[in-house]
């Protein structure tokens, strides 16, 4: 079928923006289908750590990619079956996750597993690359952002509610890291594209977030279905 029809939200921004909390509410709230498109890079990242492979040998990450099974059900990912939520969760995990998201080979292999989220009745994603790369043609594109020391308050909050050891300016020191990082890269950089809407949730609620980006849905124009 032609899956171009399948209203996408795409969300995308830096780290601890908010971008997943976003997405995963929006999507609750249309009843579409979500894609953490980040737990695929940790995932692949985690994966590869337990391996043991190198994080810059692109030709055995892309084999492992291509091979691994992976499955998101009821909020949780499985990998080969193995529940794996929490562990690539760590802040090592986002880290190993950042560099091996640089290569450009890596990140085409994984583009398909993507778009196989896109299914009726919609999809609401968030990402760095959603509405640039994956999604061009999502009916909704918003750039979330926050400033960093917001953000690494509520990275901070985050671990520690999780029962998680945090250090704040630890966090904020990698948050910045992995902002240049993920911003300098060639492949699929993380930037605000021109046809995103910039939401800047410093000093927001997540209720209000919510409410904006299902306001900017509904006031998209739908692309019509194509004749049969
Ligand atoms: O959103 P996150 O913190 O779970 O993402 C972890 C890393 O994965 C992030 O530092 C960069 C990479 N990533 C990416 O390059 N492209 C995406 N669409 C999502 C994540």
């Amino acid at each position: 079928m032609d899956r171009s029809t399948i209203p996408v939200i795409a969300i995308d921004g830096p780290s601890a923006s908010g971008k997943g909390t976003i997405a995963a509410l929006v999507a609750r709230e249309l009843g579409f289908h979500y894609l953490d498109s980040g737990a695929i890079y940790r995932v692949t990242a985690y994966a590869a750590l337990q391996a043991g492979l190198a994080l810059e040998d692109e030709a055995a990450l892309i084999d492992m990619a291509r091979r691994m099974e992976l499955r998101f059900e009821g909020g949780e990912v499985f990998l080969e079956g193995q529940a794996v939520g929490d562990a690539i969760r760590t802040e090592e995990a986002g880290r190993a996750a950042s560099r091996i998201a640089v290569l450009p080979a890596l990140r085409a292999a994984l583009l398909e597993r993507q778009r196989a989220f896109r299914q009726a009745p919609g999809l609401a994603t968030d990402g760095r690359d959603m509405g640039t790369v994956v999604f061009p043609d999502a009916r909704v594109k918003v750039f979330l952002t926050a400033s960093a020391e917001e953000r690494a308050r509520r990275r901070y909050k985050q671990l520690i509610e999780k029962g998680f050891c945090a250090n704040f300016d630890r966090i904020l020191q990698d948050l910045q890291e992995r902002d240049a990082r993920d911003a300098a890269r060639e492949a699929a950089p993380l930037q605000h594209a021109p046809d995103a809407v910039l939401i800047d949730t410093t000093g927001m609620t997540i209720d209000e977030v919510v409410r904006r980006v299902l306001e900017l849905y509904r006031q998209a124009p739908a692309i019509p279905a194509p004749k049969a």
